[in-house]
């Protein structure tokens, strides 16, 4: 697929929200997207931790919203139209990880849990801000997924086959995408097997984190798909490099 050579030449400084924006990787991701000039929104269910957050990132706009529930999601947008246009992006970095002992560990409670969590989040963001991003001449959404995805456990089944219906529900988008004449939107996987922030590393200093990837790196990904074609992202599944692997498309 290629760019059609009339799409809308893309905005100076595309506006961006980072759903879920509270925890390290959240600042790590508005801060690249900051450094790169674009409007960023990072929004979190608590005022307090997502107010800090956007501080740290150096200056994002900070939201409060569950994003689990439909209502506040379709009230954030209007509050985000209203106050600073339509979405240009949506990096989706609501998480959390549980895992059991076997199959007989994989309780109810987790699951319901991760599926909120997980899935219904990202399900109610891509809903209430498609019309954006397909609109937008650089409509980008991107999800951090698991390598678990595809190497379960027994161990992690709950966890496993949340974050495969996450990706399954990114390559929904991206077929709508790419149905569209424009072409210019791209829906994306991140994959990473664990992260590591700057905290973490200070607080075991003596840890090497072998595969984890960097939060850091996970900033300049995000922030790279704005300048990267919609036709060669849409739909892919992007491996990110550890610091001994380099990124590549499985
Ligand atoms: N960490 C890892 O090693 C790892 C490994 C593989 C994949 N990933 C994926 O990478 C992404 C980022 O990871 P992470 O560890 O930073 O994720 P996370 O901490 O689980 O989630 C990011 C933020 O989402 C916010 N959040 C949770 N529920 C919310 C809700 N209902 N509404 C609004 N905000 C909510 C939380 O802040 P508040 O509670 O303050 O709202 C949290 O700080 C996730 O998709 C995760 O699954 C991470």
């Amino acid at each position: 697929m290629t760019e059609s050579p009339l799409a809308s030449p893309p905005p100076a400084s595309p506006l961006v929200l980072v759903a879920g924006g509270s925890s390290a990787a959240g600042i790590a991701v508005a801060r690249e997207l900051l450094s790169a000039g674009m409007r960023v929104l990072t929004a979190g269910s608590d005022a307090g931790r997502i107010t800090a957050a956007a501080e740290a990132a150096g200056g994002a706009v900070p939201l409060v919203c569950d994003l689990a529930d439909p209502a506040a999601v379709e009230e954030l947008a209007r509050r985000i139209h209203a106050d600073f246009g339509p979405l240009d992006g949506l990096i989706h970095l609501v998480g959390g990880w549980r895992g059991g002992s076997g199959l007989a560990g994989q309780s109810d409670a987790d699951w319901d849990f991760l599926h909120t969590s997980v899935l219904t989040t990202l399900r109610n963001t891509t809903r209430a801000f498609h019309p954006d991003l397909t609109a937008s001449p650089v409509g980008r959404l991107a999800i951090v997924s698991s390598t678990t995805v595809t190497a379960p456990t027994a161990d992690n089944a709950n966890y496993a086959s949340v974050k495969a219906a996450a990706e399954t529900w990114v390559q929904a988008v991206a077929q709508g995408f790419g149905s569209n004449a424009k072409n210019s939107s791209a829906a994306v996987v991140l994959v990473v097997k664990a992260l590591v922030d700057p905290g973490m590393r200070e607080r075991s200093p003596d840890r090497r984190f072998p595969g984890f990837t960097d939060v850091a790196e996970l900033g300049r990904t995000a922030t790279g798909l704005f300048s990267r074609p919609a036709g060669e992202l849409n739909g892919a599944r992007l491996i990110l490099p550890t610091p001994s692997k380099k990124q590549g498309e499985q």
